[in-house]
């Protein structure tokens, strides 16, 4: 297959093409290199296994120059949870016109979508019960509200023509991630602290749960999503999750003991961020019933990966994350 892949010089996108390529398809990319999440532009576009157009996914223009592909995966977004909530709407536009766009191209050429949602649509999490696909949406950041105006317009776009298969990724993680961007990004944090000899600073009582999978599981399923979509089961909603839910607390732990720093102290700043939840863990039972791969990588693993591979890239000071709350608490965007 020819695949289109918007966000495809990014972090999730550079492993889906990867994984394209290895399984035989060719690429393309259409990615606007934001800089808020490129350190490193240049080697982004090396790295990319097929060709790259520059421009933005929200912009109609953009679409244009393409000529039919035989698929698409919709990756560009904004994803900042609590940047979200005071860039509304560059957010907005980003996250819903991109979709739009996309689903309107799928639908042009007559070839399956699958379009990257978050599972930020599902807004707080139940502490104990990992969340299905069923779940009604009810966001609680900005970003899951426009994740969730995307998913519905690309329902509607895509209705009785093309197959949809929307995919809502937990917090994906893995070497590559974007190491400059304060907005988001736990481990990346961490990651500087550790590199600086400072303590790991976690919002909160650290008992917060989270879903963390590995960049590699998202993208085996995306490809999976691509060659299998069917009309018979469109939309086709799926969770992307590692199945394991852990505390932010072990998350440092896991980070602590991969780094060469394994003395390193925890400290907890009692702040809670606009928009974020406190529990999040995918039920991915629908991976096996429709026969999706299951993901492969552990949280400890893949936090190893991340940490171990990079440690010795250059990425932002830990000051920059410091900034960034303290950026929020100037707009009152803390409790
Ligand atoms: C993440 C995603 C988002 C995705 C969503 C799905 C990333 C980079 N972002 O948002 O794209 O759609 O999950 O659930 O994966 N925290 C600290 N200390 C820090 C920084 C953050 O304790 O130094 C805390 C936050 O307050 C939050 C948790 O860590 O409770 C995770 O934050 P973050 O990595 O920014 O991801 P999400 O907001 O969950």
């Amino acid at each position: 297959m020819k695949i289109l892949i918007t966000g495809g010089l990014g972090f999730i996108g550079q492993y889906t093409a990867s994984e394209a390529v290895r399984r035989g398809h060719t690429v393309t990319a259409l990615d606007s290199l934001s800089p808020q999440v490129h350190d490193d532009a240049l080697e982004a576009l090396r790295r990319f296994p097929g060709t790259a157009v520059i421009d933005d996914v929200a912009q109609e223009s953009a679409w244009s120059v393409f000529s039919t592909h035989d698929g698409i995966i919709h990756l560009a977004a904004e994803t900042g949870t609590a940047q979200s909530m005071y860039e509304k709407d560059h957010y907005r536009r980003v996250n819903v016109e991109g979709t739009r766009l996309a689903a309107r191209t799928a639908a042009n050429w007559r070839v399956p979508l699958v379009s990257v949602s978050s599972r930020a649509v599902y807004g707080e999490g139940d502490s104990v019960i990992p969340t299905s696909e069923s779940t009604p949406h009810a966001p609680l950041s900005e970003y899951g509200v426009t994740k969730s105006d995307a998913e519905m317009l690309a329902v509607d776009v895509c209705r009785g023509s093309v197959p949809l298969t929307i995919v809502r990724p937990q917090n994906v993680i893995g070497f590559g991630q974007a190491l400059s961007n304060p907005y988001t990004g736990v481990l990346s944090a961490f990651l500087a602290r550790l590199k600086e000899g400072k303590p790991l600073t976690i919002y909160g009582t650290g008992e917060q749960t989270r879903d963390f999978v590995h960049v590699s599981d998202v993208a085996k399923l995306l490809i999976w999503a691509l060659e299998n979509a069917t009309a018979a089961d469109s939309p086709r909603v799926l969770n992307s999750g590692s199945g394991e839910r852990v505390t932010l607390n072990q998350l440092a732990e896991y980070a602590i003991h991969a780094s060469p720093r394994r003395d390193t102290a925890v400290t907890h700043v009692d702040v809670k961020r606009a928009g974020d939840i406190d529990h999040a863990a995918a039920d991915i039972t629908r991976l096996s019933e429709v026969g999706a791969p299951l993901p492969q990588v552990t949280t400890r693993d893949a936090v190893a990966d991340f940490i171990q591979k990079s440690w010795k890239l250059d990425g932002a000071n830990s000051s920059a994350w410091d900034d960034a709350l303290e950026e929020l608490r100037e707009k009152g965007l803390t409790e």
